[in-house]
């Protein structure tokens, strides 16, 4: 069986090494000083989903992979077409292993060995968030390379020799965009993207995230960088801080609290020794305080804006809903506000899952720059951030309706408010994870520029 090849220490040590012989002068004076490895977002349109591509494996071969704010680590199909001659198994008990929590141990495999079947491996349960389907997989490292340049073109690859991830199964893919083959975690937890790759790289432990609108680019960047635009615009030092909190229970549970168990997942078994079972919490959420529209404050019931000792309530961040979902009261004040605001604009029947519709060409006729401005007051924030036309409306239906883009999120969901993809799109947001905080820039078409205009490098 193949072991986990050195310890984190010098796989941490030899990545260092790598950097520093592939960083030319240029990335590190565009950094001053610091350094970042960045990775492409689109988003596909068919599922609204924004999907990313890296480089795995050996030989190294294009991923392409869901992005997730939620989610515990990179997982991929490790069933259809996964080749490699660098993988490995992450040995039960070894220290990677004793970190995951939720992790058992595949005992015995009587397939083949290949990737998906490996005995005395870690195992974890991979999760489609989207669909919320979930699997056992083993926990594996290989070769991952992503650029440290993004313009023109991606530039030079960082690789780390040894990055861990989960396998998933071609099943869990389901639902996912057409090509993608697994999903990307950006959350808090110990082995998805941010935290591990500044452990690799040495980098800070924060990302920034530009989603694009459909049809355009947008990026992750990690680690320190300059956020410079197109033409000519620094966001760096005009974002708005706002504390990110955790709450205390996590929204996604698997809800298992068996003392010791076995688990049959095809012909594996893995065992599973005496584990709360029980996922971290590790979503991104926000302290919204308040809603206005047009400037007009929003009544809203306090409590529902604050996370309570079970963790129900609050504001996350998700960039698999497609749209902000809010509960019921929630939701129907800020669309009665909006409604309002919108005055003598000929409303169109609502087209599914919206609520609040117009007739789109009497919207855009010169009447598009008047629509009203949703503002999210957040916790310790001098300034709101300040969600603008387009992402905010969303064209529906075969109609030419335009209407707003939240949802009714029923009158007892988990979380009160989820911001959903389309609210953050073009908006610069930075989650830094050593300061606990979340940074927002304007929308950035207001600045003159847009998300596919990012450089570094
Ligand atoms: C795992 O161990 C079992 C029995 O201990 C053996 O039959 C099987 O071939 C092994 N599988 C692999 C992939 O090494
Ligand atoms: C506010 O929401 C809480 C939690 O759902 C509920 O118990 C309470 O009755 C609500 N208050 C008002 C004034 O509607």
């Amino acid at each position: 069986m193949t072991r986990l090849r050195g310890s984190p220490l010098a796989v941490a040590a030899g990545a260092l090494l790598l950097l520093l012989v592939l960083g030319s002068p240029r990335c590190a004076a565009a950094s001053g000083g610091g350094s970042a490895v960045v990775l492409p977002v689109n988003k596909d349109d068919a599922t609204q989903q924004y999907v990313t591509v890296f480089r795995q494996r050996t030989p190294q071969v294009p991923v392409k992979a869901v992005l997730d704010l939620a989610g515990a680590m990179l997982w991929v199909d490790c069933d259809a077409g996964y080749v490699s001659s660098s993988y490995a198994g992450v040995p039960c008990g070894s220290k990677p292993c004793r970190l995951l929590k939720n992790a058992g141990c595949a005992v015995s495999c009587l397939d083949a060995p290949s990737s998906g079947c490996l005995n005395g491996t870690c195992a974890e349960f991979p999760k489609n968030t989207v669909t919320s389907v979930s699997t056992a997989g083993n926990v594996l490292t290989d070769v991952l390379s992503l650029p440290t340049t993004f313009r023109p073109a991606p530039g030079p690859l960082a690789t780390a020799p040894a990055f861990l991830f989960t396998c998933g199964r071609t099943f869990l893919t389901e639902g996912l965009a057409a090509g993608a083959t697994g999903m990307v975690s950006l959350s808090r937890a110990r082995f998805a993207l941010p935290t591990q790759l500044a452990g690799t790289f040495r980098l800070p432990r924060k990302f920034a995230l530009c989603l694009p609108a459909a049809s355009a680019a947008g990026f992750v960047v990690f680690g320190d960088a300059p956020y410079t635009f197109q033409p000519g615009v620094d966001l760096s030092k005009f974002l708005t801080y706002t504390p990110l909190l955790v709450n205390p229970v996590s929204t996604a549970p698997y809800g298992r609290k068996d003392k010791s168990t076995k688990y049959f997942i095809g012909e594996t078994t893995i065992q599973l020794n005496g584990r709360v079972w029980r996922e971290k919490p590790t979503d991104y959420f926000v302290g919204l305080t308040g809603i206005r529209v047009n400037g007009r404050a929003v009544p809203l019931n306090a409590t529902l804006l604050a996370i309570d000792r079970k963790g129900v309530g609050g504001t996350r961040l998700s960039t698999v809903s497609p749209y902000t979902v809010l509960e019921r009261s929630i939701h129907q004040a800020v669309t009665g506000a909006f409604a309002k605001e919108m005055g003598e604009i000929p409303r169109a029947p609502a087209v599914e899952p919206f609520e609040l519709c117009y007739d789109g060409s009497k919207v855009v006729g010169g009447a598009r720059a008047v629509l009203p401005a949703i503002e999210l007051q957040l916790q310790s924030t001098a300034a709101p951030w300040v969600v603008l036309g387009a992402s905010s409306m969303v064209a529906a239906g075969k109609g030419g309706a335009l209407c707003l883009g939240v949802v009714d999120g029923g009158t007892e969901p988990q979380t009160s408010v989820v911001i959903g993809g389309r609210m953050m799109e073009e908006t610069l947001l930075e989650f830094d994870l050593e300061g606990s905080r979340l940074g927002f820039s304007s929308y950035l078409p207001s600045r003159h520029t847009t998300c596919d205009n990012f450089r570094l490098g």
